[in-house]
């Protein structure tokens, strides 16, 4: 027989063989049951406790406050279902958002490179403005460089879920950033958080820890976006250097609002910021446009642009985009018309007002954010709703994003709200708030017979 070629009478032995295999009883294994599995959407944890609160919210007639489609740019006024109102739900905290210089940079870069760089900046999307705005980042933080990624939460995830593993250590604020919290979990380190600002605490966690792990991070925001309170940072400063951690500052709501030139924390505490390891940020508040970034040394950002997934497998920042941060970093730095000052002054403004009107307004300190307590998630949307119908548009801030407890209104003041625009939602959300007490109780009775 020839390589690879049966001869006849193998091939008739073969064939013999086979159906002498076919002609005898074959076993047929039972089929097995079929399992069932959850393939349907409905099945996902905490679908359920969605489809029941919306039935409840149906049956009270309370309508979403959340998914609000605002019709025209959202600044100091914005327009909601065909109405105008004071808009104090959007971080846009100098009012650089659509800016005509902001607005014509985006638009020039459009026409020169397009609306995407249509590649990760590893292979084939770098492009001169990118350099350009971590350059200029840099500079404004005070350290030697910085990388932007396209999103400021994959930031904090891609950034954090890198330089740290299992045998490190990542301890941060109660209250820190949800991205912070997915980042220290992709790094696989151990993660544990102390009381919101409480460094007292974080101070005999690391007293006990410190020894047991190869490198300590510890992450807080400059101006936390719930509460609106600041971080003291040259304490913080001391502690990272006394137990040689690293320190994490994210300035996602500082940069523009906090120091006297709207440099951030560094400035208004008057340190060095090269005290600090990481400076974070976003490009999406104060820099209206989005993106995020990492600044900090060189080192540092070397590492990342080679490694952190959400740079090296992500596509670049678009043109328009960068141009409208860089020139918003542009206009905050050369603040020629006084924005930070103003800012600063209405949010002074804001918070005096709310607490003469009787408002618990929490921890906050007049820089930007200033929360509403109410300690009750259905009056944080109802309250939101009645003012949305006089014309007044707060984002209510309900269970799980705070313990039911807080359950709040959040307002955001920019450069650009007038006084009388404050008055007015101070007034309204005091006049509301009061009425809502009044009912409280029918509210309370009409939202248990819901639930049961
Ligand atoms: C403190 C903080 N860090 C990070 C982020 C994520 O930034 P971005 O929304 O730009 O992705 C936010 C978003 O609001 C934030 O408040």
């Amino acid at each position: 027989m020839s390589k690879g070629r049966l001869s006849d009478a193998e091939l008739r032995s073969l064939i013999a063989d086979v159906r002498g295999k076919a002609a005898a009883p074959v076993e047929v294994p039972a089929a097995p049951e079929p399992r069932s599995y959850d393939t349907a959407f409905e099945t996902l944890p905490g679908y359920e406790t969605l489809r029941m609160q919306r039935a409840a919210a149906d049956l009270l007639g309370v309508a979403s406050p959340f998914f609000r489609t605002h019709e025209q740019r959202a600044g100091a006024v914005s327009r909601i279902a065909g109405r105008e109102v004071i808009n104090f739900a959007s971080y846009d905290y100098l009012g650089l958002n659509g800016h005509p210089a902001v607005a014509a940079a985006a638009k020039a870069a459009v026409d020169e490179y397009g609306t995407s760089v249509s590649a990760s900046r590893l292979v084939a999307g770098e492009r001169p403005f990118h350099a350009a705005l971590e350059r200029r980042l840099a500079e404004v933080h005070g350290v030697e460089d910085a990388v932007a990624f396209v999103s400021g939460h994959a930031t904090n995830v891609s950034a954090i879920g890198q330089i740290t593993g299992p045998a490190d250590l990542i301890l941060h604020d109660a209250l820190i950033h949800s991205s912070v919290i997915t980042g220290a979990q992709l790094s696989g380190a151990q993660r544990r958080s102390f009381p919101h600002n409480d460094l007292d605490t974080l101070e005999a966690i690391l007293t006990a820890e410190r020894d047991r792990w190869q490198r300590v991070l510890i992450v807080v925001e400059s101006l936390y976006s719930m509460d609106g309170d600041i971080i003291d940072l040259p304490r913080l400063v001391a502690i990272k250097r006394r137990f040689g951690a690293w320190l994490m500052v994210d300035e996602a709501h500082g940069l523009g609002v906090l120091g006297p030139t709207g440099r951030g924390i560094a400035e208004a505490a008057g340190i060095d910021p090269r005290q600090v390891d990481i400076w974070m940020g976003t490009m999406s508040k104060t820099l209206a446009s989005c993106g995020g970034y990492i600044a900090g040394p060189s080192a540092l950002v070397d590492y990342l642009k080679v490694t952190a997934s959400g740079f090296v497998y992500s596509v670049g920042m678009p043109a328009p985009a960068t141009m409208a941060a860089l020139t918003a970093l542009e206009l905050l730095i050369a603040d020629t018309d006084g924005r930070v000052a103003r800012l600063q002054a209405n949010s002074r403004y804001f918070l005096e007002r709310a607490r003469a009107a009787g408002l618990d307004t929490g921890l906050a300190q007049g820089h930007a954010i200033i929360p509403i307590i109410l300690g009750d998630s259905l009056q944080a949307v109802l309250l939101s709703n009645r003012l949305l119908e006089r014309g007044v548009n707060v984002s209510p801030i309900v269970h799980p994003a705070v313990p039911e407890k807080s359950a709040r209104l959040r307002c955001f003041v920019t450069a650009d709200h007038t006084r009388d625009q404050i008055d007015r939602a101070v007034a309204v959300i005091a006049e509301e708030r009061q009425q809502l007490l009044r009912e409280a109780p029918v509210a309370k009775r009409l939202s248990a017979a819901a639930r049961g």
